[in-house]
Protein backbone atom coordinates (compact mmCIF):
# COMPACT_ATOMS: atom_id res chain seq x y z
CA UNK A 1 0.00 0.00 0.00
CA UNK A 2 1.01 3.52 -1.23
CA UNK A 3 1.60 5.86 2.13
CA UNK A 4 1.31 9.35 2.01
CA UNK A 5 3.93 11.59 3.47
CA UNK A 6 2.25 14.68 5.59
CA UNK A 7 4.42 17.80 6.69
CA UNK A 8 2.05 19.30 9.33
CA UNK A 9 2.66 22.86 9.90
CA UNK A 10 2.21 24.25 13.79
CA UNK A 11 1.92 22.71 16.86
CA UNK A 12 -1.39 23.90 18.62
CA UNK A 13 -4.98 22.19 19.10
CA UNK A 14 -6.11 21.25 15.61
CA UNK A 15 -3.04 19.96 14.92
CA UNK A 16 -2.98 17.56 17.62
CA UNK A 17 -6.13 16.60 16.61
CA UNK A 18 -5.12 16.14 12.97
CA UNK A 19 -2.21 14.00 13.97
CA UNK A 20 -4.18 11.31 16.59
CA UNK A 21 -6.39 11.19 12.64
CA UNK A 22 -3.14 10.97 10.68
CA UNK A 23 -2.23 7.93 13.42
CA UNK A 24 -5.58 6.22 12.56
CA UNK A 25 -5.19 6.54 8.76
CA UNK A 26 -3.29 3.38 7.47
CA UNK A 27 -2.04 5.03 4.34
CA UNK A 28 -0.81 7.88 5.68
CA UNK A 29 3.35 8.52 7.33
CA UNK A 30 3.88 11.36 10.09
CA UNK A 31 7.05 12.38 7.95
CA UNK A 32 7.79 15.71 9.48
CA UNK A 33 6.12 18.54 11.64
CA UNK A 34 7.16 21.84 11.78
CA UNK A 35 6.99 24.51 14.08
CA UNK A 36 8.27 28.31 14.92
CA UNK A 37 10.52 26.94 17.98
CA UNK A 38 12.59 23.49 17.11
CA UNK A 39 11.91 22.36 21.03
CA UNK A 40 7.97 22.25 20.04
CA UNK A 41 8.99 20.89 16.61
CA UNK A 42 10.80 18.22 18.11
CA UNK A 43 8.33 17.42 21.50
CA UNK A 44 5.54 17.15 19.13
CA UNK A 45 7.41 14.69 16.86
CA UNK A 46 8.43 12.37 19.43
CA UNK A 47 4.98 12.38 20.56
CA UNK A 48 3.04 11.84 17.70
CA UNK A 49 6.17 9.65 15.77
CA UNK A 50 6.94 11.95 13.10
CA UNK A 51 10.12 10.99 11.39
CA UNK A 52 11.37 14.62 11.16
CA UNK A 53 11.01 18.06 13.04
CA UNK A 54 12.08 21.28 11.71
CA UNK A 55 12.49 24.54 13.85
CA UNK A 56 11.33 26.50 11.29
CA UNK A 57 7.93 26.55 8.63
CA UNK A 58 11.01 27.06 5.58
CA UNK A 59 12.28 24.13 6.19
CA UNK A 60 9.38 22.08 6.12
CA UNK A 61 8.34 23.77 2.87
CA UNK A 62 11.42 22.92 1.75
CA UNK A 63 11.54 19.45 1.76
CA UNK A 64 11.13 16.96 -1.17
CA UNK A 65 9.85 14.03 0.51
CA UNK A 66 6.48 15.38 1.74
CA UNK A 67 3.53 14.50 -0.37
CA UNK A 68 1.12 17.51 1.59
CA UNK A 69 1.84 19.70 4.13
CA UNK A 70 -1.47 20.40 6.63
CA UNK A 71 -1.21 23.88 7.68
CA UNK A 72 -3.04 24.37 11.16
CA UNK A 73 -1.60 27.74 12.12
CA UNK A 74 -4.04 31.09 12.92
CA UNK A 75 -5.88 32.45 10.35
CA UNK A 76 -4.08 35.69 9.53
CA UNK A 77 -1.21 33.14 8.91
CA UNK A 78 -2.56 30.87 6.28
CA UNK A 79 -1.68 33.06 3.40
CA UNK A 80 2.08 33.64 3.91
CA UNK A 81 2.25 29.79 5.19
CA UNK A 82 0.17 28.07 2.33
CA UNK A 83 1.87 30.29 -0.03
CA UNK A 84 5.74 29.14 1.12
CA UNK A 85 4.48 25.67 0.59
CA UNK A 86 2.96 26.44 -2.57
CA UNK A 87 6.23 28.43 -4.26
CA UNK A 88 8.44 25.16 -2.72
CA UNK A 89 6.32 22.72 -4.74
CA UNK A 90 4.17 20.99 -1.94
CA UNK A 91 0.39 20.39 -2.27
CA UNK A 92 -1.31 22.22 0.72
CA UNK A 93 -4.78 21.15 2.84
CA UNK A 94 -5.10 24.39 5.00
CA UNK A 95 -7.25 25.09 7.97
CA UNK A 96 -10.35 26.67 7.81
CA UNK A 97 -11.11 29.79 7.22
CA UNK A 98 -7.99 29.54 4.20
CA UNK A 99 -7.74 32.95 4.20
CA UNK A 100 -8.74 36.70 5.56
CA UNK A 101 -10.24 37.37 2.39
CA UNK A 102 -11.01 37.11 -0.93
CA UNK A 103 -8.18 38.84 -2.80
CA UNK A 104 -5.77 36.81 -0.26
CA UNK A 105 -8.08 33.17 -1.47
CA UNK A 106 -7.57 34.37 -5.30
CA UNK A 107 -3.80 34.85 -4.72
CA UNK A 108 -2.82 31.71 -3.57
CA UNK A 109 -5.27 29.76 -6.03
CA UNK A 110 -3.14 31.31 -8.88
CA UNK A 111 -0.42 30.48 -7.49
CA UNK A 112 -1.32 27.20 -6.52
CA UNK A 113 -2.67 26.63 -10.42
CA UNK A 114 0.78 27.93 -11.91
CA UNK A 115 3.27 25.44 -9.82
CA UNK A 116 0.67 22.80 -10.18
CA UNK A 117 -0.38 21.87 -6.66
CA UNK A 118 -3.08 20.64 -4.82
CA UNK A 119 -4.98 22.70 -3.19
CA UNK A 120 -7.67 22.42 -0.50
CA UNK A 121 -8.94 23.69 2.46
CA UNK A 122 -9.57 21.48 5.40
CA UNK A 123 -13.33 21.73 5.09
CA UNK A 124 -13.78 18.38 7.01
CA UNK A 125 -17.28 18.87 7.73
CA UNK A 126 -17.73 18.32 3.41
CA UNK A 127 -16.02 15.18 3.75
CA UNK A 128 -17.87 13.41 6.51
CA UNK A 129 -20.27 10.89 5.70
CA UNK A 130 -23.30 12.06 7.47
CA UNK A 131 -22.89 15.68 5.67
CA UNK A 132 -22.65 13.51 2.30
CA UNK A 133 -25.88 11.40 3.15
CA UNK A 134 -27.62 15.03 3.88
CA UNK A 135 -26.47 15.69 0.86
CA UNK A 136 -27.73 13.03 -1.34
CA UNK A 137 -31.21 13.29 -0.14
CA UNK A 138 -30.92 16.66 -1.41
CA UNK A 139 -30.27 16.40 -4.54
CA UNK A 140 -32.13 12.97 -5.12
CA UNK A 141 -35.18 15.45 -4.28
CA UNK A 142 -36.43 13.92 -1.12
CA UNK A 143 -37.25 16.92 0.41
CA UNK A 144 -38.57 18.58 -2.46
CA UNK A 145 -37.40 22.53 -2.88
CA UNK A 146 -35.66 23.82 -0.46
CA UNK A 147 -37.22 26.78 1.48
CA UNK A 148 -35.73 27.97 4.72
CA UNK A 149 -32.39 26.48 6.32
CA UNK A 150 -31.17 27.48 9.76
CA UNK A 151 -27.41 26.40 10.89
CA UNK A 152 -26.24 27.78 14.45
CA UNK A 153 -22.51 27.35 15.45
CA UNK A 154 -22.48 28.95 19.20
CA UNK A 155 -19.58 28.01 21.09
CA UNK A 156 -19.13 29.81 24.35
CA UNK A 157 -15.51 31.14 24.68
CA UNK A 158 -14.18 33.14 27.55
CA UNK A 159 -12.87 36.50 26.48
CA UNK A 160 -9.21 36.13 26.72
CA UNK A 161 -7.24 38.65 24.90
CA UNK A 162 -4.30 36.33 24.15
CA UNK A 163 -5.99 34.44 22.28
CA UNK A 164 -6.15 33.78 18.82
CA UNK A 165 -9.80 34.06 18.89
CA UNK A 166 -9.92 37.89 20.50
CA UNK A 167 -7.20 38.92 18.19
CA UNK A 168 -7.55 40.94 15.04
CA UNK A 169 -3.81 40.27 14.18
CA UNK A 170 -4.44 36.75 13.91
CA UNK A 171 -7.28 37.01 12.07
CA UNK A 172 -10.10 36.19 14.96
CA UNK A 173 -13.90 36.94 15.22
CA UNK A 174 -16.61 34.17 15.14
CA UNK A 175 -17.45 34.97 11.54
CA UNK A 176 -14.24 33.25 10.17
CA UNK A 177 -13.89 30.65 13.05
CA UNK A 178 -17.57 29.29 13.21
CA UNK A 179 -20.01 31.03 10.63
CA UNK A 180 -17.62 29.55 7.87
CA UNK A 181 -19.02 26.41 8.80
CA UNK A 182 -23.54 26.91 8.45
CA UNK A 183 -22.07 29.57 5.07
CA UNK A 184 -20.56 26.04 3.87
CA UNK A 185 -23.40 24.36 4.60
CA UNK A 186 -26.03 27.29 3.12
CA UNK A 187 -23.79 27.25 0.14
CA UNK A 188 -23.73 24.02 -1.20
CA UNK A 189 -27.32 24.21 -0.74
CA UNK A 190 -27.46 27.29 -2.99
CA UNK A 191 -24.43 26.54 -5.68
CA UNK A 192 -24.85 30.15 -6.43
CA UNK A 193 -24.53 33.56 -5.00
CA UNK A 194 -26.82 34.95 -2.72
CA UNK A 195 -29.04 37.56 -3.96
CA UNK A 196 -28.96 39.55 -0.53
CA UNK A 197 -27.33 39.25 2.36
CA UNK A 198 -28.20 40.81 5.49
CA UNK A 199 -25.48 40.84 8.30
CA UNK A 200 -25.16 42.17 12.04
CA UNK A 201 -22.71 41.26 14.41
CA UNK A 202 -21.24 42.30 17.96
CA UNK A 203 -17.95 43.44 17.35
CA UNK A 204 -15.83 43.67 20.74
CA UNK A 205 -13.30 45.27 22.39
CA UNK A 206 -10.55 43.96 20.48
CA UNK A 207 -12.65 45.19 17.07
CA UNK A 208 -13.34 41.52 16.25
CA UNK A 209 -16.64 40.28 16.05
CA UNK A 210 -17.77 37.96 19.30
CA UNK A 211 -21.32 36.96 17.52
CA UNK A 212 -23.23 37.32 14.46
CA UNK A 213 -25.96 36.81 12.87
CA UNK A 214 -26.94 36.21 8.97
CA UNK A 215 -29.65 36.32 6.53
CA UNK A 216 -29.37 35.34 3.32
CA UNK A 217 -32.02 35.26 0.34
CA UNK A 218 -31.90 32.93 -2.55
CA UNK A 219 -34.05 32.42 -5.50
CA UNK A 220 -37.36 31.64 -3.66
CA UNK A 221 -35.94 30.74 -0.35
CA UNK A 222 -33.56 31.86 2.37
CA UNK A 223 -31.03 31.10 5.09
CA UNK A 224 -30.81 32.13 8.77
CA UNK A 225 -27.32 31.44 10.62
CA UNK A 226 -26.03 32.52 14.00
CA UNK A 227 -22.77 31.89 15.37
CA UNK A 228 -20.27 33.31 19.01
CA UNK A 229 -17.85 33.04 20.95
CA UNK A 230 -20.58 34.53 24.04
CA UNK A 231 -23.72 32.74 23.12
CA UNK A 232 -24.92 29.32 23.89
CA UNK A 233 -27.35 27.47 21.36
CA UNK A 234 -28.23 24.16 20.30
CA UNK A 235 -26.04 23.82 17.14
CA UNK A 236 -27.98 21.81 15.02
CA UNK A 237 -29.06 22.81 11.02
CA UNK A 238 -32.13 21.89 9.84
CA UNK A 239 -33.12 21.96 5.55
CA UNK A 240 -36.48 22.67 5.19
CA UNK A 241 -38.45 21.66 2.13
CA UNK A 242 -41.34 21.61 0.11
CA UNK A 243 -41.99 17.79 0.81
CA UNK A 244 -40.14 17.18 3.97
CA UNK A 245 -36.97 17.98 5.97
CA UNK A 246 -33.05 17.08 6.97
CA UNK A 247 -32.20 17.26 10.22
CA UNK A 248 -28.46 17.34 11.41
CA UNK A 249 -27.96 16.29 15.48
CA UNK A 250 -26.24 18.63 18.03
CA UNK A 251 -22.98 20.42 16.40
CA UNK A 252 -24.63 19.90 13.02
CA UNK A 253 -20.90 20.05 11.14
CA UNK A 254 -19.55 17.03 12.68
CA UNK A 255 -22.54 14.97 14.03
CA UNK A 256 -22.97 11.67 13.00
CA UNK A 257 -26.52 11.67 13.26
CA UNK A 258 -28.77 13.12 10.52
CA UNK A 259 -32.48 12.46 10.11
CA UNK A 260 -35.14 12.80 7.21
CA UNK A 261 -38.67 13.78 7.68
CA UNK A 262 -41.71 14.02 5.91
CA UNK A 263 -44.10 17.13 5.10
CA UNK A 264 -45.84 15.84 8.63
CA UNK A 265 -42.74 15.70 10.49
CA UNK A 266 -42.80 11.95 10.47
CA UNK A 267 -39.20 10.19 10.95
CA UNK A 268 -38.62 8.42 7.34
CA UNK A 269 -34.99 7.95 7.85
CA UNK A 270 -32.23 7.69 10.33
CA UNK A 271 -28.73 7.80 9.08
CA UNK A 272 -26.03 7.25 11.84
CA UNK A 273 -22.20 6.55 10.80
CA UNK A 274 -20.00 6.65 13.48
CA UNK A 275 -16.40 7.95 13.02
CA UNK A 276 -13.44 5.62 12.27
CA UNK A 277 -10.91 7.65 14.42
CA UNK A 278 -12.06 10.98 15.37
CA UNK A 279 -13.79 12.08 12.07
CA UNK A 280 -11.20 14.06 10.52
CA UNK A 281 -9.94 11.02 8.94
CA UNK A 282 -12.47 11.55 6.26
CA UNK A 283 -10.66 15.12 4.47
CA UNK A 284 -7.18 12.83 5.12
CA UNK A 285 -8.99 9.91 2.91
CA UNK A 286 -9.69 12.48 0.31
CA UNK A 287 -6.63 14.56 -0.29
CA UNK A 288 -5.33 10.95 -0.93
CA UNK A 289 -7.61 10.21 -3.21
CA UNK A 290 -6.81 13.60 -5.42
CA UNK A 291 -3.10 13.04 -4.95
CA UNK A 292 -3.88 9.03 -5.99
CA UNK A 293 -5.45 10.63 -8.88
CA UNK A 294 -3.53 13.03 -10.17
CA UNK A 295 -5.97 16.04 -9.09
CA UNK A 296 -5.00 19.36 -8.19
CA UNK A 297 -8.63 20.22 -6.21
CA UNK A 298 -10.91 17.92 -4.61
CA UNK A 299 -14.82 17.56 -5.87
CA UNK A 300 -15.68 17.39 -2.27
CA UNK A 301 -14.07 20.66 -1.55
CA UNK A 302 -13.60 22.33 -4.36
CA UNK A 303 -12.11 25.86 -5.06
CA UNK A 304 -16.20 27.22 -6.20
CA UNK A 305 -17.25 26.41 -2.66
CA UNK A 306 -14.07 28.11 -1.04
CA UNK A 307 -14.34 30.86 -3.19
CA UNK A 308 -18.66 31.86 -2.84
CA UNK A 309 -18.06 31.36 0.98
CA UNK A 310 -14.86 33.90 1.45
CA UNK A 311 -17.12 36.46 -0.70
CA UNK A 312 -19.78 36.17 1.54
CA UNK A 313 -17.73 36.56 4.76
CA UNK A 314 -15.89 39.92 3.09
CA UNK A 315 -19.68 40.92 2.27
CA UNK A 316 -20.49 40.48 6.20
CA UNK A 317 -17.45 42.52 7.37
CA UNK A 318 -17.63 45.27 5.11
CA UNK A 319 -20.83 45.79 6.29
CA UNK A 320 -19.65 45.81 9.92
CA UNK A 321 -17.04 47.93 9.20
CA UNK A 322 -14.66 45.39 10.52
CA UNK A 323 -10.92 45.27 8.68
CA UNK A 324 -7.88 43.44 9.75
CA UNK A 325 -4.68 45.12 10.58
CA UNK A 326 -3.04 43.03 7.57
CA UNK A 327 -6.04 44.84 5.51
CA UNK A 328 -4.88 48.78 6.80
N1 LIG B 1 -11.10 21.81 11.46
C1 LIG B 1 -11.39 22.04 12.72
O1 LIG B 1 -12.20 21.34 13.34
C2 LIG B 1 -10.70 23.15 13.44
C3 LIG B 1 -10.82 23.24 14.82
C4 LIG B 1 -10.10 24.25 15.47
C5 LIG B 1 -9.33 25.13 14.72
N2 LIG B 1 -9.28 25.02 13.37
C6 LIG B 1 -8.46 25.96 12.57
O2 LIG B 1 -7.10 25.60 12.76
C7 LIG B 1 -6.26 26.75 12.81
C8 LIG B 1 -5.47 26.71 14.12
O3 LIG B 1 -6.36 26.69 15.21
P1 LIG B 1 -5.92 26.15 16.65
O4 LIG B 1 -7.13 26.23 17.50
O5 LIG B 1 -5.21 24.87 16.53
O6 LIG B 1 -4.90 27.32 17.09
P2 LIG B 1 -3.77 27.27 18.20
O7 LIG B 1 -4.06 26.23 19.21
O8 LIG B 1 -3.58 28.66 18.63
O9 LIG B 1 -2.49 26.77 17.39
C9 LIG B 1 -1.98 27.50 16.31
C10 LIG B 1 -0.52 27.09 16.09
O10 LIG B 1 -0.04 27.87 15.00
C11 LIG B 1 1.31 28.25 15.22
N3 LIG B 1 1.39 29.72 15.06
C12 LIG B 1 1.99 30.36 14.03
N4 LIG B 1 1.88 31.68 14.15
C13 LIG B 1 1.22 31.90 15.30
C14 LIG B 1 0.81 33.08 15.98
N5 LIG B 1 1.07 34.30 15.48
N6 LIG B 1 0.15 32.96 17.14
C15 LIG B 1 -0.14 31.75 17.64
N7 LIG B 1 0.22 30.58 17.03
C16 LIG B 1 0.90 30.66 15.87
C17 LIG B 1 1.69 27.77 16.59
O11 LIG B 1 2.50 26.61 16.42
P3 LIG B 1 4.08 26.68 16.57
O12 LIG B 1 4.32 27.53 17.77
O13 LIG B 1 4.44 25.28 16.76
O14 LIG B 1 4.65 27.28 15.33
C18 LIG B 1 0.38 27.39 17.28
O15 LIG B 1 0.51 26.30 18.12
C19 LIG B 1 -7.21 27.93 12.66
O16 LIG B 1 -7.20 28.33 11.33
C20 LIG B 1 -8.57 27.39 13.02
O17 LIG B 1 -9.63 28.03 12.35
C21 LIG B 1 -9.93 24.05 12.74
Amino acid sequence: MKKYRWGVIGTGRIARTFCEALQGCEDAELYAVGSRTPERAAQFAAEFGFERSYGSYGEIAADDNIDCVYIATPMASHFGDAMLCIENGRNVLCEKSVTLNSAQLEKLLTAAESRGVFFMEAMWMKCRPTYLKAMEWLESGRIGRVEYVKADFCNFVPYDPKDRLFAPECGGGALLDLTVYPLTLVNDIAKTEPDEVVSCAHIGRDGVDLSNTLLLRYDGWYASLNAGFELQNHNNAVISGSGGSIVFGDWFFCTSEVTLYDRDGKELERSVIPNRVNGYEYEIAEVHRCLEAGSKESALVPHSSTRQVMKIMDECRHQWGMVFPQEK
